[in-house]
This record gives structure tokens, sequence and C-alpha cells, in this order.
């Protein structure tokens, strides 16, 4: 099969490799890439992978390169491209194309409709309201003391969460989203939640349109700084799987989140094709959803493939054609972790262009893999070109030994400013629950 991968981080390189091992892809293209896709192989004929220089979001050009291509499947990673519709664009030219609808896709680009199909269908969320009017959101906020969590309803690159300790806060965020419109039109309604406190993981399930399978735990870290401390990123690491849930409870959240959300969705006459991630609070009271995302993690991604047995192209094609539900999903059963390796500001500015060395030793060590995030090639060298510059991903006989490995490849891999967490993992392994 002739495959388009649609991306450039981490994520897309974790797929474009896991699809380059499977013996029924015969080429394989992505649009950007990066230096790391650029580099791959396939296992079967040798082939290299073909990066093209067409931006994810640039739907016609994204169209004419699968026509022009003859294109067999494209694989999705980013959500922006979902919440422009690229799936129902390639739909409605007959191309084969894997990730959900424009519509699907509103689980992530729309948090009001996704506060109001969690109310409808009775999936345990944190409880709020959405609003069109600042003054209805902030009495919403009064009724919660103040303490919660303002979202713009709309994408805006991760950052359109504003948590609040009180009233002032919240009253401040309300006005920094509906009126400054600090996120642009992200922000024209807001949804207002209660503030969970917990342990937060990801949950993925692959879906085809009625069935849904669950992978195992992970756990993302979102803060730069170790000890969850500073300001939120797109993820500085993750692990899978987590000790914070047992297989007994992964089941029960599985019934209580997945089975609603599929209910839910027959009766809306919504056709969900791809993965849907949860993000999930294990509160007191049990999980509880604070958000869906409507596509692959990133990095929980690079985590999941290294742990992945089952051909990755048969899955996500049975997704696409509605064909899941005799499959199986084989997971290794090694713990994986991957440390993100950003640049020195990053979230915020930062440098590019920077030398990346120690790439070839880091990659040499067994069951270690560097996937590429924010990379690219300049004169034969490879140099930053982004936040997130790489994902160092290990797998172990357990957490420890995965997060040791992790952590030796990281120490081989040298730029100017590279900043990366020391702690991914281990709050699992101080909890002692991983052992
Ligand atoms: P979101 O973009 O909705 O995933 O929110 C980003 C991050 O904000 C989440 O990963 C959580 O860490 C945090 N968050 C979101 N909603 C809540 C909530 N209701 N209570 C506590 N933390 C939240
Ligand atoms: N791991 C965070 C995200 O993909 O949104």
């Amino acid at each position: 099969m002739r495959v388009l991968v649609v991306g450039s981080g981490g994520r897309e390189h974790a797929l474009v490799w896991k699809l380059a091992q499977s013996a029924h892809v015969e080429s394989l293209l992505c649009a950007p890439g990066n230096a790391g896709i650029a580099a791959e192989r396939l296992a079967g004929s040798g082939a290299a992978v073909e990066c093209v220089g067409v931006g994810a979001e640039d739907l016609s050009n994204l169209l004419a390169l699968a026509q022009e291509r003859r294109i067999e499947l494209t694989v999705v990673g980013p959500d922006n491209p979902l919440a422009l519709g690229i799936v129902d664009r390639f739909e409605e030219r007959g191309l084969r194309i894997w990730g959900p609808s424009r519509s699907a896709a509103r689980f992530e680009s729309s948090k009001a409709f996704s506060q109001q199909f969690t109310e409808k269908y009775g999936i345990p969320a944190a409880a709020g309201g959405a609003f069109d009017d600042p003054a209805a959101a902030k009495r919403f906020a009064a009724s919660l003391g103040g303490r919660c969590v303002v979202k713009a309803d709309g994408l805006a690159l991760g950052k359109g969460v504003l948590p609040c300790s009180s009233l002032a806060e919240a009253e401040r965020a309300v006005d920094r989203i509906m009126v400054e419109r600090t996120f642009g039109a992200a922000g024209a309604r807001v949804v207002v939640q209660e503030f969970l406190e917990g342990v937060e993981i990801s949950l993925h399930a692959l879906c085809d349109g009625k069935v849904a399978k669950l992978f195992p735990t992970s756990q993302d870290h979102k803060r730069a700084l170790d000890g969850d401390r500073g300001p939120n990123t797109g993820g500085m690491g993750a692990y899978s799987p987590t000790p914070f849930l047992s297989d007994a409870q992964l089941a029960g959240a599985a019934a209580s989140i997945l089975e609603p959300f599929m209910r839910g969705c027959a009766a809306e006459g919504i056709d969900y094709r791809g993965i849907l991630y949860p993000g999930v609070m294990l509160t007191s009271s049990g999980p509880r959803v604070l958000e869906f995302n409507a596509r692959f993690g990133d990095p929980e991604t690079q985590v999941y493939l290294t742990r992945l047995e089952s051909d990755l192209l048969e899955l996500l094609d049975a997704s696409a054609r509605g064909a899941l539900g005799r499959m199986q999903l084989r997971w290794s059963p090694l713990a994986s972790v991957c440390v993100v390796m950003a640049s020195g500001g990053y979230p915020e500015g930062y440098a590019r262009g920077k030398i990346i060395s120690g790439l070839e030793a880091a990659g040499a060590s067994p069951n270690t893999k560097v996937f590429h995030a924010g990379t690219a090639l300049r004169d034969g060298q490879i140099v930053t070109s982004g936040g997130r510059v790489l994902g160092v991903t290990a797998l172990g006989q357990d957490l420890r030994a995965a997060q040791s490995a992790a952590y030796a490849a990281v120490e081989q891999i040298h730029f100017e400013g590279a900043q990366y967490r020391r702690d991914i993992g281990q709050r699992a392994l101080v909890s002692g629950a991983a052992s």
C-alpha cells in the first residue's frame, strides 16, 4: 500500500517508524516530516521514506499530493487538519484517509460540545458549563467558589486552559479569553469547569465507528520543570504502563467512559473513526474526563508504538474501514519511557538552528529509539528547528530499567541550551506502585 503520513512532530516520527515495519507498506511519504523521518527506511524493501514540503494544514496541496502519488491511505497526526476537515475533503474525492471527520473531531475542537456531550450521555467528567456571555461565565465560576478551570472553547495551541484558585483569577481568565480574545476566535465561548484534584493519566482507544479498542495506560508530564512545576507544555515526557490504574480499574474506566461515548456517538449520528484520547483525572471518586482529544497524544504515541507488537497499518486500515471488531491489539509486556529534549526557553521563545550531536551513539543502544520532533537537516548536519526537539524513548523490563536506558541515551546527545526533565516516570516509582 502507498501511504502518506501528515505532520512533522515526534508523534508523526513514531507513526512513520512503526508503519515502516509493516509488510503491507510499499511506499511511505510524510508531509512535511522532519530530519529523523527522512532518515527512516521500510523494513521490507529498504526504500527510503520520502518527506515532501507540504504543510500539515495546506489541505489543497495535501489532496493534490495524495492524488498525484496515488496514495491508498493517508494517516493524519495533528489536530488542526482534522478540525479543518481534511478527512471530509479527502473522502469527498474518494481518497481513503484515517482520522475522524470534521464533525467527529469536534470532541477536541470544541470544548463546549464535549462538555454538553459528557453531560447528555452520563460520562464521568469535570462538572462545568459552556457560556457565550462573560457575565454568565463569571456567575458560574462564583457558584464554584472561584476555584475552577476556564477554557477557551476552540483550539488554542494547547494554551487556552487557565486554572484559577480564586474568583478574581477566574474573572480575569474569562476577560482574557472572551473580552481581550488572547486566544483569538477560540475564545468566543468558554467552558468553566470545577477544578479536579488527583493524578492525571492518558487513555487512548482506537475506534472504527462501531467499536473502541482500548490501549494500555500511559502518563504524560505536561509541566516544563521537574516536580511538575513551571508552565504547561505540549508534553515533556511519557511512560507506559502507569501503575496508578490497575487492569481492573482500566476495564472499569473503559466501561464508564467508552461505552457511553460510543452510545452517544450512535445516538447523535457521529461516525467516530480514529483515536479517541481522553485526558483523565483519577479522583477520589473515580476516573473523570478532563478533555477529549481526537488524535494520538504526543509524546504518548512514542511510548505506545514502541510497545505495540501488532501491525499498525492493519489496525489503522481496519479503523478507517469500520472493520476493527475482529482485530487484536498485542502489546509488549515491557515498559517504555520517552524523555523529551527541548530547546532552551521552551515553551516560551527559543533559538533554532543549534547543531545536535551524539544521535548515532544514543540510537545505538539496544531497545532505544530517538524520535525527532523539531529537527531539520542543514548543510549535512541535523539542527534544532522547534520547541520540542527529540523524544528519546527506551524499553525496559520494568519502568525503572526503561527510565535508566532512556536517560543513558539522553546523556549522549548534546545541543546548546538543551533542556529536559530529570524525573520522567519518577512519581510512579516513588509511589511504590510500579514494583
Ligand atoms: P486541556 O487542554 O483541556 O487538556 O487542559 C490542559 C490541562 O489542564 C490538562 O491536561 C490538565 O492538566 C489541566 N486541566 C484541564 N481541566 C482541568 C480540570 N477540570 N481540573 C483540573 N485540571 C484541569
Ligand atoms: N500529550 C499531550 C497531547 O498530545 O495533547
